[in-house]
């Protein structure tokens, strides 16, 4: 069968696709142009796509032989499920393998929101160290006995709790459905309104996915019911804050910082406003970005994809949802 691979892959990927199909992959411009996206899926049976690759309807219907759409990702708000969905086309996503990798780097921007490292490096290289240790120099506070509120209680929000009891902090949650009783007891978790949980956390971390129904959720009329000490941390999908608002709660101080992995539009420019905010620290999207983790999403990815093209179930399916219609 004939593949569309929207980018480079690894060799070893790329070499078990090989073995049972013609591959093509666009080496060009990424995202790949809409209308050359549009050609080249006309001829495939299946695609491996990224997260800033739009897999709109539009997409969907010029595949006129496409039978498996696989996503190197855990997030698919970039493909339109339904419209594959009514087209028999199997969607499939690599979740799992970067549980623990995002769990990392979201504990990583907490602690450097709380100890201030990032702030700390960049004092140095201005050359504004001036004051050796002293009761209140370069003061941060601590992660113990702080409430951490994580929004989204999926697999990746679990790891996030699981790793805050080791810096024994208090966790509550919230989330369209409640974990069960015995889940929570494990992860000694406590589930609260979304409201309560901006009011009482002391950090709070996004870890819900991008749907309609969280799209730009997190704006200013929350953001004002958190403590003006308190921080945010994004390593889920921009477009869950309404990145004007934040920008506006932390230019005014109506919260303390926030650390974010994720944007509205990615990649940002250095002239975007959250560059310019010294309590902002931001990274580049690498929620998933270790070696062993992107070599473990390959695997699924491949799999996923070579699997549905042979008829079977592939390791991971995305199932479409009637209350999700469109991309948000
Ligand atoms: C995902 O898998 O959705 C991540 O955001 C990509 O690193």
């Amino acid at each position: 069968m004939e593949i569309l691979l929207t980018r480079r892959l690894h060799d070893f990927a790329i070499k078990e696709l090989k073995k049972r199909h013609r591959v093509e992959i666009h080496t060009g411009k990424i995202p790949m142009p809409k209308n050359l996206l549009m050609s080249k899926i006309r001829d495939k049976d299946g695609m491996i796509c990224y997260p800033y690759d739009r897999i709109d309807k539009d997409v969907i219907d010029a595949g006129n032989k496409l039978k498996a759409i696989s996503t190197f990702s855990v997030g698919y708000d970039h493909v339109d499920v339904n419209a594959a969905s009514q087209k028999g086309i199997v969607v499939s996503y690599t979740p799992e393998a970067l549980t623990r990798a995002t769990a990392d780097l979201t504990v990583a921007l907490m602690l450097d929101l709380f100890r201030r490292v990032n702030e700390g490096d960049k004092i140095i290289r201005g050359g504004k160290w001036k004051t050796i240790l002293g009761p209140y120099e370069f003061l941060g506070s601590d992660l113990h006995g702080k409430t951490l509120g994580i929004f989204g209680m999926g697999r990746i929000g679990m790891a996030v709790a699981k790793r805050a009891r080791g810096f024994e902090m208090n966790v509550l949650y919230h989330n369209r459905k409640r974990i069960s009783p015995q889940r929570e007891k494990s992860l000694n978790v406590r589930y609260v309104s979304l409201g309560e949980l901006f009011r009482r956390s002391d950090v709070v971390s996004i870890h819900a996915p991008h749907t309609p129904k969280t799209h730009e959720m997190v704006n200013l009329r929350l953001l004002r019911k958190m403590k003006r000490t308190s921080f945010l941390v994004n390593t889920a999908r921009g477009k869950i804050i309404n990145e004007q608002d934040l920008v506006t709660a932390l230019k005014r101080k109506i919260i303390s910082g926030a650390a974010l992995d994720v944007f509205g539009s990615e990649p940002i420019k250095s002239s975007n406003p959250l560059t310019k905010l010294a309590n902002v620290v931001i990274t580049p999207h690498i929620g998933s970005a270790t070696i062993e983790t992107r070599k473990k999403m390959a695997e699924i990815a491949v799999q996923n994809l070579v699997l549905s093209l042979s008829g079977k179930k592939p390791i991971y399916q995305v199932r479409a949802e009637s209350s999700r219609p469109g991309l948000p």
